[in-house]
């Protein structure tokens, strides 16, 4: 005769270690990253704006990037003109970096989401981690 409830917490506990990495991973690889922009510069802004909107913000800021450093590397050219007519000086620590002193809090916790590492900062200076 077999038992029951012997079987039963037998089976209670292999589906406990057999499921173990997935309810272990539930909440921390799908926390979607909540990118802060709780830094000094940007709560003094008087308009709460990034460069450009949001959303070309979201999908362009590579491209971006890639074209502040043609300009500048390549043209000679340091001075940005956005959609609306602001100027910005193109430059990824002097105006990125300046709104966004938070890098790890802000940059990182999209790119550790989505596993992109831009090697950018093995030259480029990375703020030191200027929060409010
Ligand atoms: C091998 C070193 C190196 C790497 C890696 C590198 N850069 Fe640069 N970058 C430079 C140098 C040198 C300049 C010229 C600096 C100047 O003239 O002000 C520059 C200039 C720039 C500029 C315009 C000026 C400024 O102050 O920001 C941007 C924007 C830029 N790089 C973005 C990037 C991005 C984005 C990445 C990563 C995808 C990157 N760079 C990776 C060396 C590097
Ligand atoms: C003047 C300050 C300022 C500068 C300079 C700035 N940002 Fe922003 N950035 C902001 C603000 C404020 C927001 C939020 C915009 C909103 O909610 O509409 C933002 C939003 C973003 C977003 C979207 C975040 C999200 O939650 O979707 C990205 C990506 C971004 N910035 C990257 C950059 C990059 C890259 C640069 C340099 C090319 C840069 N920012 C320059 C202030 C700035
Ligand atoms: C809202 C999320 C988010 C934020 C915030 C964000 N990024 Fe990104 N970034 C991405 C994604 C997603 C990619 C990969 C896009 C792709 O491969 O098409 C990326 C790619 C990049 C690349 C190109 C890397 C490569 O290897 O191709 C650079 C450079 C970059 N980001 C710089 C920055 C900087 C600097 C900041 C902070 C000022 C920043 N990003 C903030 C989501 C974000």
């Amino acid at each position: 005769m077999y038992n029951g409830g012997k079987i039963i917490a037998g089976l209670v506990v292999f589906l406990a270690i057999f499921l173990f990495p997935f309810y272990y991973n539930f909440g921390k690889a799908n926390a979607k990253p909540e990118p802060k922009l709780n830094t000094p510069v940007i709560q003094q802004l008087a308009e709460k704006k990034c460069v450009e909107s949001k959303d070309f913000m979201r999908q362009e800021h590579m491209q971006l990037l890639n074209d502040w450093r043609d300009s500048v590397v390549r043209d000679g050219n340091r001075i940005y003109v956005n959609a609306e007519g602001k100027k910005f000086t193109m430059s990824l620590q002097n105006t990125c970096l300046n709104c966004h002193s938070n890098k790890k809090e802000f940059c990182d916790s999209c790119h550790n989401y989505m596993a992109v590492k831009p090697y950018c900062f093995s030259c480029h200076i990375q703020p030191k981690e200027d929060k409010s």
